[in-house]
């Protein structure tokens, strides 16, 4: 789960975890508006629905239930991704058309106000809402690619696999927990998500919430702390959004927000990324014994202002740029 406004970098941590923990199955929840990057293998891959965890070529993937699905950035994406044999969608995943797209482009408040990426997610959930939606059972093109993925999910949990559920967006882009109305069209909390998939609360083990060591949001809405974007590229702290290129607004790393994502999402455990961008000399190190001691203080400070323990940090783009320290330091 994002823990703040999205492009915390869970496509990174999901792929580093999916090589690490090696999970049975992967599933990508939410929809084309949220763009997750993985660099591995000498590539950069930006994927708007395959999961990250395609990085793991035993890892069985699938799109949820109550994900919304286009079927050309699907097909391409798993063709990119070499997935085929192991990809599938629920039959009851939304399908997102034209009609989606152009509707949400003639909305001067979804454009100016709410500062939507216009990728059609929105106006889907409002025909889904309607039931007038189609879904991934009724488009040709998917025939063969779709299956029960809420049964194969809890079929490998009862047998003891580990199910690995990978959110998108950030907690306070959420629907109903977020700044509203400059939020996107679904709750982006843990919960949420497992309901997306069809798995209950009680077959949860780790619930981990992704931090960056700084806040970035694309689109309108309150931002407390922001920076102005000179001060931001003094800082090497500009980013551009995966998919809509837009210029990320930025602002320092915030304790209180981080402490209400823990909140909603019952985190488990924490994940921070970008924590280069903080301490230079992190860059690229993978164990703990090695970062530098000012960064090891702020990241055991966090972890004692958020009474959660910090399982992985990331100290670049790269999927093994990381410390992993779910099993102790
Ligand atoms: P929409 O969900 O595309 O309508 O966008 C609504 C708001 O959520 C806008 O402020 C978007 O910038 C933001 N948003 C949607 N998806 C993402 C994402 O994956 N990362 C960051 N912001 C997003």
């Amino acid at each position: 789960m994002g823990g703040f406004f999205g492009d915390e970098g869970k496509g990174k941590v999901v792929a580093y975890l999916a090589l690490r923990r090696s999970y049975r199955l992967a599933v990508r929840c939410g929809s084309i508006n949220a763009g997750h990057t993985v660099v591995y293998g000498g590539r950069v891959w930006k994927l708007r629905l395959v999961p990250s965890a395609f990085v793991n070529p035993s890892t069985r993937l699938a799109i949820a239930a109550g994900a919304l699905v286009r079927v050309d950035v699907l097909l391409r994406e798993v063709e990119e991704t070499g997935t085929a044999g192991r990809l599938c969608v629920d039959s009851s995943a939304g399908v997102i058309e034209d009609v989606h797209v152009e509707r949400e482009r003639s909305s001067e408040y979804l454009a100016k106000t709410v500062g939507s990426t216009l990728q059609g997610v929105g106006e889907a959930m409002v025909d889904r809402v309607r039931r007038v939606l189609r879904l991934a059972r009724d488009v040709e093109a998917l025939k063969g690619m779709t299956c029960d993925v809420a049964g194969l999910a809890n079929e490998y949990l009862d047998l003891g696999y580990d199910v690995l559920v990978e959110g998108t967006q950030g907690t306070f882009l959420s629907l109903y927990h977020g700044t509203y109305p400059y939020v996107t069209s679904r709750d982006t909390t843990a919960s949420a998500f497992l309901s997306e998939v069809g798995i209950g609360p009680k077959k949860v083990g780790d619930v981990i919430v992704v931090f960056k060591s700084y806040v970035t949001r694309v689109g309108a809405g309150p931002l407390v702390g922001e920076i102005p974007v000179e001060e931001a590229v003094r800082r090497g702290w500009v980013e551009y959004g995966t998919v809509t290129g837009r210029p990320r607004r930025v602002a320092p790393f915030n304790l209180e927000l981080a402490r209400r994502a823990v909140m909603l999402n019952s985190a488990t455990g924490i994940a921070i990324t970008k924590l280069d961008a903080l301490f230079p000399e992190a860059r690229g190190v993978r164990e703990w014994g090695r970062l530098p001691q000012e960064a090891r203080k702020w990241i055991e400070e966090v972890e004692s202002a958020l009474k959660t323990p910090v399982v992985l940090v990331s100290t670049g783009e790269e999927v093994e740029d990381a410390v992993y320290l779910g099993d102790g330091r």
